[in-house]
């Protein structure tokens, strides 16, 4: 993701200049910087930190090292980007926020569907706003979609993971939680009450009992009544699905079709499309529109449109979730976001 990302920053972002890269594994950094044309390279994160001519840091780095590299570049005052999880417990997603907070540097998630173009459509009719669908020109005094009754979003992966590198708790951690902050962004201003989660190792079974999950279903209840669904499995044999749904008094708004181009292809087997095969290859202008919203911040000090506390609030769901797989039995939100 790294790669994308400096890719991103180095030949589609003008305006934004990759300055150094920095990766602890041998040779790593150096390889990415030459290819990008990036002025530095480095083994250790730190010397970013003590870089004069680095604004801002994009973190994409395993999720276990997240929280300290945040709260490292925040005290050195440079403007942080990182992928999801921003953490993986509530006092760490604290720690994040609170020492982005202390020193005034902007903090933005990876949550990337939010600027993919189905998803930032399906939200802006979501939206009370003061006009109508796109193209009436019509005033409207609430969404078209009206009051949300079912929420539903999905991530399907291609496959060919290697089930011995998965940690534990990653399909809620690493995999839902872009489901879970989906669910929030679909239904504006609702906050999540209880989870319940199912979970096995369908794809690999043999895992089973050394506790892999690579296939969940997690149920979301929120406190304007809404319900949601958020699904995922590591391996769908057709490639990379990703889609959401919301279902409201006034209509029903979907996102997502999985396909790679709007090509069909018709002949005597039927009609066939092109599915996408990888998530930089779904959303590569969702990954791009996301570090140009970033660098919008850094320039403008306007407010990141996904938050550390949009990363907490989906951290306290997926946590809920795995608690829920654990116990069999529904879980109170606020009980994890008060000591999860
Ligand atoms: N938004 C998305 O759709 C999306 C997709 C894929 C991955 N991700 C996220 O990106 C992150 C990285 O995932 P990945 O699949 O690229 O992992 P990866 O293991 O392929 O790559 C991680 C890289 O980080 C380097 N690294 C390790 N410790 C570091 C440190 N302290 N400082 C700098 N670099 C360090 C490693 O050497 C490696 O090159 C994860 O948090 C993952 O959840 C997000």
């Amino acid at each position: 993701m790294g790669s994308f990302h400096g890719e991103t920053i180095g030949r589609r972002l003008p305006g934004a200049r990759l300055v150094a890269v920095a990766d602890p594994a041998p040779g790593a950094a150096e390889k990415l910087a030459t290819h990008l044309g990036a002025d530095r390279h480095y083994e250790d994160a730190a010397d970013v930190w003590t870089d004069p001519e680095v604004d801002g840091v994009v973190i994409a780095a395993p999720a276990r090292f997240h929280t300290e590299l945040i709260v490292a570049a925040a005290r050195a005052g440079k403007h942080v980007f990182c992928e999801k999880p921003m953490a993986l417990t509530i006092a760490d997603a604290d720690r994040a926020i609170d020492a982005c907070r202390a020193t005034g540097v902007t903090l933005q998630i990876g949550f990337n569907r939010r600027f993919a173009a189905d998803w930032a459509a399906a939200r802006a009719l979501l939206e009370p706003a003061r006009t109508g669908p796109p193209g009436s020109g019509q005033p409207r005094p609430g969404s078209p979609v009206g009051t949300p009754r079912l929420l539903r979003s999905l991530t399907r992966d291609p496959g060919g993971f290697d089930p011995a590198r998965v940690a534990p708790g990653t399909i809620f951690l690493e995999t839902l939680i872009h489901d879970f902050d989906t669910l929030r962004f679909l239904n504006p201003g609702a906050q999540a009450v209880d989870v319940f989660a199912v979970a096995d190792a369908l794809v690999e079974p043999a895992w089973r009992d050394r506790g892999l999950l690579d296939t969940a279903v997690v149920t979301v209840r929120f406190d304007n009544g809404a319900i949601g669904t958020a699904e995922a499995c590591f391996e769908a044999s057709y490639g990379y699905d990703v889609r959401a749904e919301v279902l409201g008094s006034g209509g029903m708004v979907a996102m997502g079709d999985g396909r790679r181009t709007g090509m069909t292809f018709a002949g005597a087997g039927g009609r066939v499309v092109e599915t996408a095969r990888g998530d930089q290859e779904l959303f590569a202008a969702a990954y791009t529109a996301e570090l140009a919203a970033f660098a919008e911040s850094i320039r403008t000090g306007a407010e990141p449109t996904v938050t550390g506390e949009d990363a907490r609030a989906a951290l306290e769901i997926a946590l809920a979730a795995a608690e829920s797989v654990r116990t069999g039995r529904p879980v109170r939100v606020e009980t994890v976001a008060k000591c999860g």
